[in-house]
């Protein structure tokens, strides 16, 4: 039988291990209690965020539809000029007999940009291979219409201007200079 020394030591044992595992739960309580505020936290910081966001004005910067190219004289014939190809998706082409169109860069297969090989007096598509004479009259490749044409005319300065909003689309066999004559400029 245990004598009253071992069962007080006994007692003794049982109420340190209350009191640890009462410190114990009362910090994880704590701990839990932080998560739970810094989860609700985020969460409406979050939420206030897309809110503000919804009244933020979702500006799309596009380049202008309409836009001068400089003066006649800038531009001798028979060259395709590309400064503004980048910017506008445009080619400003002067023909050898001193008229002007502008045309759209863009393959009429899937869209790629061709390039304008001087030496072969061609645009050529890397894609895929399509070819096509100064006029954008496709001629080689699987592009299956000639290059699209803006409006050109001459501004109240004397400057060359571009209308995108104006398009001739290329009709498939069918040379642009003579299904769309109002394409060319001439000055
Ligand atoms: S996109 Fe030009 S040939 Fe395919």
């Amino acid at each position: 039988m245990p004598d009253d020394r071992e069962l007080e030591r006994a007692q003794q044992e049982e109420r340190e291990y209350q009191d640890g595992g009462q410190e114990i739960s009362s910090d994880r309580r704590k701990f839990l209690e932080r998560v739970g505020w810094g989860g609700l936290v985020g969460f409406l910081a979050l939420n206030s965020l897309a809110f503000l966001r919804f009244f933020y004005p979702r500006v799309l910067f596009e380049p202008a539809s309409q836009f001068k190219v400089g003066f006649p004289a800038d531009y001798p014939p028979g060259q395709v000029n590309s400064q503004y190809q980048r910017e506008f998706g445009t080619w400003i082409i002067r023909l050898p007999d001193g008229s002007f169109f502008a045309m759209e860069s863009k393959c009429t297969h899937l869209g790629c940009t061709p390039s304008w090989m001087e030496s072969q007096k061609k645009f050529k598509c890397p894609c895929h291979g399509s070819g096509y004479y100064i006029s954008g009259l496709n001629f080689e490749g699987p592009a299956p219409r000639p290059m699209d044409r803006f409006k050109i005319s001459i501004a109240e300065d004397g400057q060359l201007q571009v209308d995108k909003t104006i398009k001739y689309p290329g009709v498939p066999g069918k040379e642009s200079n003579e299904v769309y004559p109002q394409s060319l400029l001439r000055v």
